[in-house]
């Protein structure tokens, strides 16, 4: 009980903190909190901020960049406008929300990436990790190519199974992969964010982002050996045709 007090003061006086700041969410501490630490972002950079809705992060992220940069955010939600940047309503892995993305760049590179992307709860653990694991994967996968070689890419993800795995997966894209828990999101759940810095586009695989995850998690699970049971079982299964009084 006390514990959930302590939580639940501690988000609302971040609450408060964004209020007074003029921020639009507390998660605005959180990427402040993460530059603080890896200074990121820096003036005049090209910023893609996934899952940008209400905008907090994209006012900090204009902040960072200046007049000289360039803030694109993408949401499935509408968002209302935040001074400096161009904020898309979308969802970031359909081709059609990719197209308008890669039109506002205009073939410019992005310098970095900052990913707050969660999908919604439905309460059944397993599920929702998976959905959120391979929705970053898929982020990845479209936005890898657009980073500039030396680019960073920090991204929320939840703990639980698949984290080890989905590190491993993007590990040879960058020099370092860490994770890091900003003191605004501490105690609140179980939510950190990888950082990821120096992107080494020559060094990484070609293969997707999403398939060696895929992958890794089909042989954490055993699936490739379901798999080749199911085939198995199916080459001795014959349909045989009933005759009809005809024939
Ligand atoms: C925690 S909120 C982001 C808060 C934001 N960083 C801020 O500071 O205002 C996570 C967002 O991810 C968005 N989201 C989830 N799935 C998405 C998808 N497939 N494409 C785009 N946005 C998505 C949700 O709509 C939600 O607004």
């Amino acid at each position: 009980m006390a514990e959930h007090w302590i939580e639940n003061h501690k988000r609302d006086s971040w609450r408060r903190q964004a209020k007074a700041s003029g921020y639009r969410a507390r998660s605005a501490f959180k990427l402040k909190q993460i530059q603080d630490r890896f200074g990121l972002i820096r003036q005049g950079d090209t910023v893609l901020d996934v899952g940008c809705h209400p905008g907090g992060w994209a006012q900090v992220a204009v902040e960072l960049v200046g007049a000289e940069g360039h803030v694109v955010g993408v949401d499935l939600e509408p968002c209302q406008a935040v001074e400096g940047a161009v904020l898309l309503t979308g969802d970031i892995t359909e081709p059609v929300t990719q197209e308008r993305i890669l039109a506002e760049l205009g073939g410019a590179r992005l310098n970095v990436i900052v990913s707050d992307i969660s999908p919604d709860i439905t309460g059944k653990w397993d599920m929702d990790q998976s959905v959120a694991m391979t929705l970053v994967a898929d982020v990845f996968d479209f936005s890898l190519p657009l980073l500039r070689k030396g680019g960073a890419f920090t991204t929320k993800l939840f703990q639980g199974v698949g984290v080890e795995q989905l590190i491993d997966a993007v590990k040879p894209h960058f020099s370092t992969v860490r994770r890091f828990s900003p003191d605004a999101s501490r105690n609140s759940s179980s939510e950190v964010y990888l950082i990821c810095r120096n992107h080494t586009p020559w060094k990484g695989p070609n293969r997707s982002v999403r398939l060696r995850y895929d992958e890794a998690m089909d042989e954490l699970v055993g699936g490739h050996e379901l798999e080749e049971d199911v085939a198995i079982q199916s080459s001795t299964f014959s349909v045989r045709r009933k005759k009809t009084s005809s024939e």
